[in-house]
């Protein structure tokens, strides 16, 4: 553990559980996501990444332990209280958005505009028509800063898979999130629209001051946005510090070993490949599982 320059903790977890029966998907974690930075969550496979993203995101009440936002308990608060807070995970794409344009999609996400409210939209016509008319100047300026002007009118449906995480990410620029938690952003994904997707969370970490936290099963990626990057094995942290430091942990190594090489956080993969073979392996699924990567 490391813990030089001292930065404010946006995020506090204290000794969580979650567990399902007898599995213990998390086991007493405790983690901090500092203010300003982007954390990366590593681990393999089980490791019970997601099952901690889901209680932080408050997809699951935890069996123990708390949970913090900027020092308020946010402890089991349903994910629509989490995201009026500013704390938003992103989801894939549901389905029946797909027949919606790229811009229709940003425009759907509730933002406490009156267009939602009957009443309103009876009886202050003109204010829903001014605020529909922000929340679209909004949506064309996510489109900017993404870069995908292209495919504004295009249906979401029709988009590539790192299209459609661009599109997931633009959906967290349409309110005043303070931190966003990504799930294998890149499974599925090709390495150019990989590296994109990378740029719009350094750009939105940066310009936007966007706090990250995200789980990738790509080093190479981890790597290049995070630090510092957390390493959970069996429900629980099994080391904190740099990108290099963690694929240095010998603990770290073994816990990888352990489920086969497949997702070993070698050095070898991250000799910066312009090698397709790697590229080929991605988007055949291997460096994700479970979360129903699009191809
Ligand atoms: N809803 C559930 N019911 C029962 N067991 C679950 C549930 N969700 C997760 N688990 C179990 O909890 C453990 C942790 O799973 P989790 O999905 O959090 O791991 P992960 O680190 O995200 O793994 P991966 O890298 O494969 O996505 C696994 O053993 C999993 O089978
Ligand atoms: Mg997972």
């Amino acid at each position: 553990m490391h813990s030089s320059n001292k930065k404010t903790d946006m995020i506090v977890v204290r000794d969580l559980h979650k567990h399902f029966g007898g599995i213990r998907a998390v086991d007493g974690a405790s983690i901090e996501i500092a203010e300003g930075s982007i954390t990366g969550l590593i681990g393999p496979n089980g490791a019970g990444k997601t099952t901690l993203f889901n209680v932080i995101a408050g997809a699951y009440t935890p069996t123990s332990g708390s949970v913090s936002l900027d020092g308020e308990d946010i402890t089991g608060l349903p994910p629509h209280e989490l995201f009026a807070k500013g704390l938003l995970r992103t989801f894939q794409i549901a389905h029946e958005f797909s027949t919606l344009s790229v811009r229709e999609n940003l425009m759907m996400v509730p933002g406490g505009q009156s267009g939602e409210s009957l009443i309103d939209a009876w009886f202050r016509p003109s204010r829903v028509r001014e605020e529909e008319k922000l929340v679209r100047k909004k949506a064309d300026e996510v489109i900017e800063f993404l870069e995908i002007s292209h495919v504004a009118d295009e249906l979401a449906g029709n988009l590539s898979g790192g299209q459609k995480k661009l599109l997931e990410l633009g959906r967290t620029m349409m309110v005043d999130a303070k931190i966003v938690f990504l799930d294998e952003v890149g499974a599925g994904v090709n390495r150019t629209l990989l590296n994109t997707i990378g740029e719009s969370i350094i750009r939105l970490n940066k310009e936007r001051g966007y706090t990250f936290c995200l789980i990738e099963h790509d080093m190479e990626f981890i790597a290049r946005l995070c630090d510092p990057v957390i390493v959970m094995a069996e429900g629980r942290v099994l080391a904190q510090g740099s990108a290099d430091e963690v694929r240095a942990n010998e603990e770290v190594i073994e816990a990888y070993l352990g489920t086969g090489l497949k997702n070993k956080p070698a050095k070898a993969a991250a000799t910066t490949a312009t090698g397709t073979a790697a590229d080929a392996a991605r988007t055949e699924g291997s460096a994700g599982s479970g979360t129903g990567a699009i191809s």
